[in-house]
């Protein structure tokens, strides 16, 4: 779909982040999206960004038909969207790319891990995980506890272990070396910075768990066509965009 969303409320989280709630112009209902996938935005009203930002679906909230993106400030285009206004009307394709995939059993000990805005998808699928009978556990890392995000949704459906990287919140160090990892778990699903996701990879492979990462490479067009968001995977070269986002790590060059 493209589809034009109003900006029902833009909520700042600290300096460098914001929360959009979009619901759709035409009063309409969502179209249904699922855990993992992403949106498309158009940034109109900056010259120099004339493509489209991927961004990743945080949250869907039917019952107040409202979408959540969380947004970094990271250049121009997200500084803008950061700077929007309720009432205001941004256009956005969606749903875009796959999903991530279910756990055979409600047994399995799953852990959703989440390093800075990477954090945004695994909201979402936390609420749907549980939704469906499992037992989400959340690992998110943060700089400091000046970059926690979203810790009160997230704790709504399992239990969160922090860490920061100065430990002003949780535990010191990486998400890596938090000793949540010292249990056992059976699936394990990652978004983060690339350093966070190949290292957590490195722990699942070591350990033969399940493990899917939602890979953020740079993209423009968002439906295969431009070439910019390509992976090298044991398959060969492969679009993020559409093949993914979300990968096993069996399928990475990792
Ligand atoms: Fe253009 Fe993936 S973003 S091909």
């Amino acid at each position: 779909y493209i589809l034009d969303f109003r900006v029902s409320e833009n909520v700042q989280l600290h300096d460098n982040y914001a929360l959009l709630k979009l619901t759709p112009a035409d009063g309409c209902p969502l179209p249904e999206m699922l855990p993992g996938q992403f949106v498309e935005v158009r940034v109109d009203r900056s010259p120099s960004t004339f493509l489209r930002r991927p961004i990743s679906i945080n949250f869907v909230d039917y019952p107040h038909n409202e979408l959540w993106l969380l947004i970094r400030k990271a250049g121009e285009g997200t500084r803008t969207l950061c700077g929007l206004q309720a009432g205001e009307i941004l256009n956005l394709v969606l749903p875009l790319g796959n999903t991530f995939t279910l756990p055979e059993s409600a047994q399995e000990r799953i852990l959703l891990v989440g390093g800075g805005v990477g954090i945004a998808p695994m909201l979402y699928w936390g609420k749907y995980l549980k939704g469906k009978g499992y037992t989400p556990r959340f690992l998110l890392g943060f700089r400091s506890d000046k970059d926690l995000l979203q810790y009160d949704q997230f704790r709504q459906f399992g239990e969160v272990y922090v860490s920061t990287e100065d430990g002003s919140l949780g535990e010191k160090g990486f998400v890596t070396q938090h000793s949540i990892l010292n249990e056992p778990f059976d699936r394990l699903y990652v978004c983060g910075p690339k350093p966070m996701m190949v290292a957590v990879a490195r722990y699942a492979r070591e350990r033969q768990l399940f493990c899917e990462v939602s890979l953020e490479n740079t993209m423009a067009c968002g439906v295969g066509a431009c070439l910019c968001c390509v992976e090298d995977t044991v398959e060969g070269h492969v679009c993020v965009c559409k093949e993914g986002p979300i990968f096993n790590i069996e399928k990475l060059k990792w």
